[in-house]
């Protein structure tokens, strides 16, 4: 008996190691006190050293490489969002070239009402991560049911844009003053399309529930979970435009 039960250690202990950890200088680290942002894919690069940690005066050439080393995108991914911040003239670092994380939580310039995972800004923080908001949309994506079948491990791209109109329909609810913009709620599948093209499994055609869990809930890249970027190939802005036109082809029960 004693055996067996060192035996099935020694096997969990093997599956972790496999599974991955963080590359080496690129450890996943919260460090308090710096700056972060209603992204969560950025705030995850900065907590992994991709981005400064510190989370401040970032140039384009400095997300270009992120979003390269991070997540294996073409380094021009990056080039759309840093234009449209520093064309809301955002930044408050002194240089019109770069800008902090923090500065991105300016009200509608690309911050916008209906976050997966923030609160709007009428009703208070939309900067931070809020367990109960994204609690809603976790729920939704199933997200913690990982088993027994091989599909409940991962969400779908019509579970993400069930769960993406279903929480837009909750926050015009909750907000007297919800006034995201038509062009901000066509942005909107924007974003489920941005994680669902990072986290992509493409074996699965579907998105793993333990790295969108990681994503979200810790703003840490998932290479514990298996996320290994550099093993597929490249990701481009025409993956994000594919995803995102799947995205918005779900067709969403009106409620
Ligand atoms: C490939 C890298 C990126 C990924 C994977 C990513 C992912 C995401 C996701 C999933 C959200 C939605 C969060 C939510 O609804 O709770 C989001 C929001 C946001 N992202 Fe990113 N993003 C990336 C790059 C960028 C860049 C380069 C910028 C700007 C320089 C940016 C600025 C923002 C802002 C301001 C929001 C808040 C929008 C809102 O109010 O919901 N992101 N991002
Ligand atoms: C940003 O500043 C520039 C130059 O001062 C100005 O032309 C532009 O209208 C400003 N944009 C916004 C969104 O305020
Ligand atoms: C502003 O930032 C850019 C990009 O990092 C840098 O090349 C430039 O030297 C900075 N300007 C000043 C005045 O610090
Ligand atoms: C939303 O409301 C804020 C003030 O609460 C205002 O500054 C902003 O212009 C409004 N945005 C839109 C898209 O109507």
């Amino acid at each position: 008996m004693k055996l067996s039960v060192f035996a099935n250690l020694g096997l969990l202990g093997l599956a972790a190691s496999a599974r991955g950890r963080d590359p080496e200088g690129h450890e996943y680290r919260r460090q308090p006190g710096s700056s972060r942002s209603p992204c969560p894919g950025l705030n995850a690069m900065a907590n992994h050293g991709f981005l400064p940690r510190s989370g401040e005066n970032i140039d384009l050439a400095t997300l270009r490489a992120a979003v390269g080393d991070a997540y294996h995108y073409e380094p021009a991914a990056a080039d759309g969002p840093f234009n449209e911040a520093m064309s809301f003239n955002l930044t408050t670092t002194g240089n019109s070239s770069t800008f902090n994380l923090a500065d991105l939580a300016k009200h509608d310039a690309i911050e916008f009402d209906g976050s997966l995972s923030r609160n709007d800004f009428f009703l208070g923080d939309n900067l931070h991560f809020d367990p109960a908001i994204w609690g809603t949309v976790a729920k939704r994506l199933n997200l913690y049911k990982t088993g027994p079948a091989e599909k409940d491990k991962y969400v779908t791209v019509e579970a993400a844009a069930k769960a993406r109109a279903a929480r837009v329909k909750d926050a015009m609810r909750a907000n007297r003053d919800f006034n995201a913009s038509a062009s901000q709620i066509q942005g909107s599948p924007g974003t489920t399309a941005l994680y669902l093209t990072t986290l992509w499994d493409p074996k699965a055609d579907a998105a793993p529930k333990a790295w969108i869990k990681a994503f979200f809930e810790e703003e840490r890249i998932p290479y514990r979970e298996g996320y290994s970027p550099q093993s597929e190939p490249q990701k481009t802005l025409f993956d994000i435009g594919a995803l995102f036109q799947r995205v918005q082809a779900v067709k969403i029960d009106a409620c």
